[in-house]
């Protein structure tokens, strides 16, 4: 949760006399290490059952109570805990909003990215085609599960939305989740769909997480296939009447993605759909909503050579290949948006 600065504060942000250096450079990346060493600990999941003081903190953390000390002091005007008497508890934001029981294993993933990304400058000066992070180091081992994980939480942001938006066209028999992961969305548009079976593509580490998914949902899991295959250096099975991309374009260079959208067209059927969550760039709406675009765009430009593509650029892709009625959708998660399109002839 960001700082809250009161309404002379903003004034005072606003006019340059609280100075940005301060804010932009000294406070979030104090706060994006505290939040860090607060996952790593396992801070937020040891108040989970209730509240604690320093010393039980420590102990349930494995931290010192000096340590805990400088957490807390930090992490209760930021909105994340209160304190009552002698004790700490989380607040019902991040109760709501924070997944306790992952937080901990999601921290190997980026705190990876935020030491990979101290050659930012050399990104800026070189845009080096695969970033600065690069796939490698997430399709194994601690920092490629803790990635998964980090998949499935976002993924369980927006699935119930999405599925919900998304109709697949009359008849629908085969879907395709390319780059998949968890399989949250197959899942989901399976039980809306009787009559649907999925496939959920992606490395051999993402359909480790699809198993765990399908092992929590047995109702659907014997109409879900899952298929090991790299989408940038093979073909796409074929035959599907529906394929989705969730969070993929973004991680793409723009001819990465040409070559994708031309993989899908020959992937699905004569009226085939497809459809895409991704940070369109560009897309109006609240300053706030357009800089989680931005930052997220300028996340993959480091983490991949990605970014968040403007609407053009998409619709441009999937009409070249033969989807038509592109329509793009924002989602309540800000900087979200939803793309359909659909072949029509
Ligand atoms: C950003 S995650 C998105 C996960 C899921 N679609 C979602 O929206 O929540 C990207 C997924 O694509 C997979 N992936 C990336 N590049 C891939 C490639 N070339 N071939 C197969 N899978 C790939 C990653 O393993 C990861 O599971």
């Amino acid at each position: 949760m960001p700082l809250q600065p009161n309404l002379i504060e903003r004034f005072l942000i606003r006019r340059g006399t609280i100075p940005p250096l301060l804010l932009d450079l000294g406070m979030s990346t104090f706060q994006v290490w505290l939040f860090l060493g607060a996952m790593e600990i396992g801070f937020f999941k040891a108040l989970g059952d209730g509240p604690l003081d320093v010393p039980a903190l420590a102990d349930r953390t494995k931290a010192t109570e000096r340590g805990i000390e400088m957490l807390v002091e930090a992490l209760e005007p930021l909105g994340y805990i209160e304190r009552t008497g002698g004790r700490y508890r989380l607040t019902k934001a991040t109760r709501r909003s924070l997944p306790l029981d992952l937080l901990q294993d999601m921290a190997p993933f980026f705190k990876a990215q935020v030491m990979a990304y101290a050659d930012v400058g050399r990104a800026l000066r070189e845009d080096p085609e695969d970033g600065i992070f690069g796939w490698e180091h997430v399709q194994s081992g601690e920092v490629g599960r803790s990635y998964q994980t980090a998949m499935r939480w976002l993924g369980s942001q927006t699935v119930d939305e999405v599925v919900k938006k998304v109709d697949l066209p009359d008849g629908a028999r085969r879907m395709l989740d390319v780059g998949g992961s968890h399989g949250l969305y197959t899942v989901a548009w399976c039980r809306k769909y009787p009559d649907l079976r999925g496939t959920v593509l992606d490395w051999p580490i993402g359909l480790e997480s699809a198993r765990k998914t399908l092992k929590e949902h047995p109702d659907v899991a014997d109409r879900i296939d899952l298929v090991e295959r790299d989408f940038e250096e093979e073909d796409l099975p074929e035959g599907y009447d529906f394929a989705f991309l969730g969070n993929i374009i973004h991680g793409l260079g723009p001819d990465g993605n040409r070559e994708l959208f031309g993989k899908l067209a020959r992937a699905t059927t004569e009226r085939g759909k497809v459809a895409l969550v991704d940070q369109i760039g560009g897309v109006s709406g609240s300053k706030f909503a357009r800089g989680v675009a931005a930052l997220a765009g300028f996340n993959l430009f480091l983490f991949s050579g990605g970014r968040s593509y403007p609407f053009a650029d998409v619709q441009r892709w999937l009409s070249t290949v033969g989807f038509d009625d592109v329509a793009q959708t924002s989602l309540r998660q800000p900087g979200f948006s939803l793309v359909a399109a659909q072949k029509t002839s």
